[in-house]
């Protein structure tokens, strides 16, 4: 039992099972865990976490009664649940229906479809977030903060509220929220059910304030009534990323980096293989540079590194093929014209080590999402570079909104102004580079998370007492 319980579908640890059977546990890669994980190690005061078991591996854990964690100050409790209801509650609704509804992807002539298949994923959803609540309220002490995280756990604020009146709840968005018009694409049940859910939080959160008021206009269009709301934009974990930095690995990998490169400008990006970052656009955007400037063929080169994501469904999959297959047609026109060296190199991996180095050496980042809750890579690169790098960043980044003034501002669908933004940021005077560099690096590590975890826990409420 605990004074303070966060509930997220990813946990921040990692489980590998050792030959001898025995599990062996580890820290958890990227995305928002890590940095919150560190955040609430930091406050000194024993937290949980309860994660949904994700794999095999976490289900059998789970149902054994749970995982030693040897972490005095963050403990965790897996939600055991059947991986029919996992997958669905994961795959078909969270990632394929509100992930696309909330970074507007979806191709309004074919999807959404809410078919049987689809009706009874909402049936799991719904069961999915009841196993959260149960799972919370028997882990949370009377009167506890209870921080709950992102789009897979909108149903457990009124769940709570009605199972445990007592706790203090805060809701966080990481992703942007959907306009009264986009949320109208969900069947109206959903999103009555939706937003009831959240508004049985004691308060929800957003990155910024533009999605805060997609959720109040949301809100009010299908339940008359707004929740009690904030907006507060997490910044970059600065400690951990200087420890990556100063790592062997990471100076290994810049080594290899420099020898990759060579002499040429380095425009780099660093994403999940994920649909709203945007990817494609950005290697037709570099093929479009190429061909406006010939003057840059030969001295420029484009890293792209990505790390595989959500490959249980069709579209990730087919979006990675298609990543792949056009960097290998843009790399067979352009090697040629280049002197003899691809200009893209695409990565995929999953290797911290390098993308920090990445960041270090990049003359020019390219964050160009169709839309984002915030963008971390938006300001971890700023936060770790040595060469007075230019950021070129989509205005419908969360990020955008406070980074706007040092940053080059571009139109995610634009390819052509993709392209004349990178060609600005390549061809800027260094005076220009190092004002915009110290402004960027500043704005980077404003609201640290161990802030940005104490200003969320403030705004923790019973339900309805606001
Ligand atoms: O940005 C929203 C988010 O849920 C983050 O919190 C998380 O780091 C990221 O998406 C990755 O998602 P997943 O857990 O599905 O890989």
């Amino acid at each position: 039992m605990s004074d303070l319980v966060v509930a997220a579908n990813r946990g921040p640890y990692s489980l590998e099972e050792a030959d001898n059977g025995e599990l062996t546990v580890g820290p958890a890669g990227g995305g928002l865990a890590p940095s919150l994980a560190s955040a609430l190690r930091a406050r000194g005061e024993k937290a949980v976490w309860v994660a949904s078991a994700m794999s095999p591996l976490e289900r059998r854990a789970a149902e054994r009664g749970g995982v030693e964690t040897g972490d005095s100050e963050l403990g965790l409790r897996l939600v055991p649940l059947p991986e029919e209801t996992y997958r669905a509650a994961y795959d078909v609704v969270s990632n394929a229906t509100l992930w696309f509804l909330f970074h507007g992807l979806f191709d309004s002539a074919r999807r959404p479809l809410f078919d049987r298949r689809w009706w009874e994923a909402w049936e799991q959803f719904r069961r999915y977030n009841a196993a959260f609540s149960t799972e919370v309220a028997e882990a949370a002490n009377e009167k506890a903060v209870v921080l709950v995280n992102d789009y897979h756990l909108p149903l457990l604020g009124g769940m709570l509220a009605r199972a445990r009146p007592d706790l203090r709840t805060v809701h966080f968005t990481h992703t942007p929220f959907a306009e009264p018009v986009e949320l109208a694409l969900l069947p109206r049940e959903v999103s009555r059910q939706l937003m009831e859910g959240m508004s049985g939080f004691g308060a929800c959160g957003f990155h910024t304030a533009r999605w805060e008021g997609a959720f109040c206009r949301s809100s009010m269009a299908t339940l008359g009534k707004v929740a009690t709301t904030f907006s507060c934009g997490l910044g970059a974990d600065v400690a951990r990323l200087h420890e990556v930095a100063a790592s062997p690995e990471c100076d290994e990998a810049l080594t290899a980096l420099d020898e990759v490169v060579g002499e040429r400008a380095v425009i780099v990006r660093s994403d999940r293989v994920e649909l709203s970052k945007n990817l494609l656009r950005g290697f037709h955007a570099f093929s479009a540079l190429l061909e406006e400037r010939p003057g840059l063929r030969g001295r420029v080169c484009f890293v792209a590194r990505a790390y595989a994501s959500r490959e249980s469904l069709s579209d990730y999959l087919a979006y990675r093929a298609e990543a792949e297959h056009l960097v290998e047609v843009l790399n067979e026109r352009w090697t040629p014209l280049c002197g003899g060296d691809p200009p893209i190199l695409f990565q995929v991996d999953d290797d911290f080590p390098s993308t920090v180095a990445a960041f270090r050496r990049y003359d020019v980042l390219l964050v160009n999402p169709v839309r984002d809750g915030m963008n971390l890579v938006a300001k971890e690169g700023p936060a770790l570079n040595e060469r007075h790098g230019v950021l070129v960043l989509s205005e419908q980044a969360g990020a955008y909104e406070e980074m706007s003034e040092a940053a080059i501002g571009i139109h995610p669908f634009d390819v052509a102004g993709t392209a004349a933004g990178l060609a600005t940021a390549l061809e800027m005077g260094a005076e220009e580079r190092r004002r915009r560099s110290s402004a960027l690096s500043e704005l980077a590590v404003a609201c640290p998370p161990a802030e940005w975890l104490e200003s969320l826990l403030e705004r923790a409420r019973p339900a309805g007492s606001s």
